[in-house]
């Protein structure tokens, strides 16, 4: 039998937090990025933010966060987009994607303990780089747990769950609207029942397509193939990114 559960209904992950019940029965309609004034979770806030999904933008200095709210704006006329402090931010959705650099994981997950309630889920988007502590973009840390998002799963309260995606996807490709995005997902998470929502959110971004990879311990290998892609790309001077071939039509979560 699978690890995952066998909860067939998507989007119907966990207690309430905050706004969670309203977004449950509205669908995923608010992305809260932890990180959100860097690269990563800027491109991804311009994307959902042209796509029509509200974004809170987190950062360790709430005036940070506003001026990439701002500059969203700008870029993104219309867009529904605040900035907050990280701990305020992660509040403000069911769904918390994390995007800070390796090094920064474990301070930022423990800044946000009191933060995040059960029936959360966070994203990890972390990749261990050895670059994050110095060393070369095309070698990876060891990380105890098995990978980033495991060492998460580890630091999160009891009953938010830790989903990992977005290891692949390039930050220069997502902040230049004007970039055609066609690229796989892979999404690691225990239960369908906790990728199914973010799987919805992360396919808001046209050009997306998300894939179901299995339980979170296959993140292990999906955030190696971050350095592979980036040995890749420095060879070509490309932005390559990841699309698997024959995969059938059809829900994956269901
Ligand atoms: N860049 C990519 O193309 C890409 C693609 C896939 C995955 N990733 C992964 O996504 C994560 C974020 O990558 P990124 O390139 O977006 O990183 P980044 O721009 O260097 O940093 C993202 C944000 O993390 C926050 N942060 C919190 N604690 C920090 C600390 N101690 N030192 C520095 N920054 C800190 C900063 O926000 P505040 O200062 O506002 O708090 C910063 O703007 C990384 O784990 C990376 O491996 C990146």
């Amino acid at each position: 039998m699978s690890s995952e559960d066998d909860n067939k209904t998507r989007g119907a992950a966990g207690g309430a937090a905050g706004s969670a019940a309203t977004e449950r029965a509205e669908g995923t309609t608010t992305a809260v990025i932890i990180g959100g004034t860097g690269a990563l979770g800027y491109g991804l806030a311009v994307r959902w933010a042209a796509a029509g999904v509200a974004v809170v933008i987190g950062s360790r200095e709430a005036e940070r966060a506003v001026e990439a709210a701002e500059r969203i704006r700008q870029t993104v006329p219309g867009a529904e987009v605040e900035g907050l402090d990280n701990e305020t931010a992660a509040k403000r959705a069911r769904i918390v994607f994390l995007t800070v650099p390796f090094r920064a994981q474990s301070e930022t997950l423990n800044n946000l303990r009191y933060a995040l309630e059960p029936g959360q889920t966070l994203v990890d988007c972390t990749v261990p780089l050895a670059a994050a502590v110095g060393g070369k973009a095309t070698r990876s840390l060891v990380v105890w747990q098995g990978s980033a998002a495991q060492q998460a799963a580890e630091m999160v309260p009891s009953g938010v769950a830790v989903v990992a995606a977005l290891h692949t996807v390039g930050a220069p490709k997502l902040a230049d609207p004007s970039a055609k995005l066609d690229e796989d997902v892979l999404i690691c998470g225990d239960r369908k029942a906790d990728k199914a929502p973010v799987a919805t959110l992360i396919e808001r971004i046209e050009g997306l397509r998300a894939v179901n990879a299995g339980p979170l311990e296959i993140a292990r290998i999906v955030e190696q193939i971050t350095p592979l892609l980036i040995s890749i790309n420095v060879r070509y001077k490309a932005h390559a990114g990841l699309k698997l071939s024959g995969l059938p039509d059809g829900d994956p979560w269901g």
